[in-house]
């Protein structure tokens, strides 16, 4: 019985120090950040493509100016709850278009959530 519990804290002992992380600073990896999303990046370019013409003075559009952040950022987070409406339901963007996929609604939620960034 004691030889068993031996073992246990022996290999115990092993697994830890195996798998410790290794303090040298040299081979210490910082965590990766995770990309901030920006207007300039990824939501203008989603806009052109996804809210056109309707959002885009430029072509002619008459609705909210979604065409530059200074415009845009006011809209953030009516953008945000208006793409995640059910086609159906009243207020839901883009007007008479299909759903945007998940992907591409998550951009302009990471965009509010990283605090609506220019660039
Ligand atoms: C076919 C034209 C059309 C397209 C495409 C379109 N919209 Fe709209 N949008 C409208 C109309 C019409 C209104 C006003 C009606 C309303 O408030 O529900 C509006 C209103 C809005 C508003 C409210 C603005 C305000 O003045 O308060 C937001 C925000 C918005 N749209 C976002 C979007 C986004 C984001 C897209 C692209 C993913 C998009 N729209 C695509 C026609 C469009």
């Amino acid at each position: 019985m004691k030889k068993v519990l031996i073992a246990c804290i022996v290999s115990g002992v092993i697994i830890f120090v195996a798998c410790s992380p290794k303090s040298n600073p040299a081979t210490t990896q910082e965590t990766p950040k995770v990309k901030t999303t920006t207007y300039a990046d990824a939501v203008q370019p989603l806009i052109q493509a996804k809210c056109a013409p309707c959002h885009l003075p430029s072509k002619g559009g008459r609705k909210a100016d979604l065409e530059t952040y200074g415009a845009a950022k006011q809209y953030g987070a009516d953008m945000v709850s208006r793409i995640q409406l059910n086609p159906t339901d009243r207020g839901f963007m883009p007007f008479k278009n299909a759903k945007l996929s998940d992907d591409e609604i998550n951009v302009f939620k990471k965009w509010v959530s990283d605090g609506l960034q220019e660039k």
